[in-house]
């Protein structure tokens, strides 16, 4: 199997390069408006938005922000297929402009926004991420009424293109073989997201994390095992440093990344180095974690009723019998961005024992 990583060093408001009806995923998390360290990427983007933080303005500020994101959301409309889905992530923005403290709803001005394109809103995610300083409350200390609720919350908004879901050949193999565990169901359509943490390692160290913004790997790639299918696309209008396509590649699917920034872009092909290595240790901490909760089930006395068709372990349920896991074998530069090569797992890399007690995965590490 081989997948085709696009990249484009542009601006998302208008995709040109992409036609219509052609993605069938989107994962993006775009300059949040009202947090400012954005604030001069967006009056680049439109000079009324400086004007208005100049006169303290803060709500005409916010609107023309999210009319700069609303011309990329068009697009995305027009881009992605009927019943594909678009993930934004996006937090709120607390601000005080003018001498008046308050809050920014980003995530609903989204959802509007997308509601008028005429995207279906589902349910989202929330992503309670890990703050642990003791002076992150705002305001009046100890004393009412006047302090100020933290967010430690970001949210994954979750929009279907359209009234209907995708319709798929019946016995879909690319759709079959995209099973996941019964297990991750459990865990990654729970709508509260907690523990997610760690950029890439290649971003820790670096002042390039701080000035992108970049989400954690972990992020689309569970959204994309979650809504998409082996072959499809996966779009993200603000690449960054490229987490999507990191994780489009891992997982399987093609993708396409808009960015404006051209270092960010540069800095990629570094990190793509580390696919590879990568994409065969998640896989491998999917099949010991998976290894896991059989054990696990099985010193309970629990039974399991159906065995994967490709490999020789128990799954809970039928759907998951044809579930199929790739790396990547090699990633190639080509004139408009990748391509990767990936290699079927195969059975015999991952076995039970012969008590059918407990369930052996052999190190992924060396093939
Ligand atoms: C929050 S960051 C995305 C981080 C990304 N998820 C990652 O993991 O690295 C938003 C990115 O969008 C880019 N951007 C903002 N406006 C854009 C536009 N109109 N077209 C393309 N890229 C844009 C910024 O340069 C920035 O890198």
């Amino acid at each position: 199997m081989e997948t085709d990583h696009r990249i484009v060093t542009g601006d998302s408001r208008s995709l040109s390069k992409i036609d219509d009806d052609s993605v069938e995923l989107v994962i993006t998390s775009p300059p949040y408006p009202m947090i400012e360290m954005w604030d001069e990427l967006f009056s680049d983007l439109n000079s009324k938005v400086a004007e208005h933080l100049e006169n303290g303005d803060g709500q005409a500020a916010f609107a023309r922000m999210h009319e700069e994101l609303e011309n990329v959301w068009k697009e995305v409309s027009r881009v992605l297929v009927d019943g594909g889905i678009a993930c934004i992530n996006i937090g709120d923005a607390t601000r005080k402009v003018d001498g008046s403290f308050r809050v920014f709803q980003n995530h609903s001005r989204i959802i509007n926004a997308f509601e008028d394109l005429g995207f279906e809103p589902l349910p989202e995610l929330l992503w309670r991420k890990p703050v642990n300083s003791g002076a992150k409350f705002m305001g009046s200390g100890m004393l009412p009424p006047n302090a100020y609720v933290t967010l430690e919350h970001e949210y994954i908004l979750v929009f279907r293109n359209g009234k209907n879901s995708r319709s798929f050949e019946p016995g879909s193999e690319r759709r079959y073989n995209a099973a996941y565990f019964w297990e991750e169901r459990n865990q990654w359509f729970s709508d509260v997201w907690m523990g997610i943490k760690g950029e890439l390692q290649a971003l820790e160290q670096s002042e390039l994390r701080e000035r992108s913004a970049a989400y954690p790997f972990e992020i689309p790639y569970r959204l994309i095992n979650m809504y998409s299918v082996y072959g499809d696309t996966v779009l993200d209008p603000f690449w960054g440093t490229g987490t999507t396509s990191f994780a489009a590649m891992v997982a399987g699917r093609n993708s396409i990344g808009y960015e404006l920034d051209e270092e960010f872009v540069q800095l990629f092909e570094e990190r793509v180095e580390a696919v590879p290595k990568y994409s065969r240790e998640v896989i491998k901490q999917r099949l010991d974690d998976h290894k896991e909760f059989v054990e696990e089930r099985l010193a309970e006395g629990k039974e399991f009723k159906y065995k994967a068709e490709n490999y020789d372990f128990p799954v809970t349920t039928k759907q998951e019998k044809p579930i199929q896991f790739h790396s990547v074998s090699n990633v190639e530069q080509t004139d408009n961005g990748y391509v990767a090569k990936h290699e079927p797992i195969e059975g015999t890399e991952v076995h039970i024992t012969d008590d059918k007690r407990a369930v052996e995965v052999a190190s992924l590490s060396d093939f």
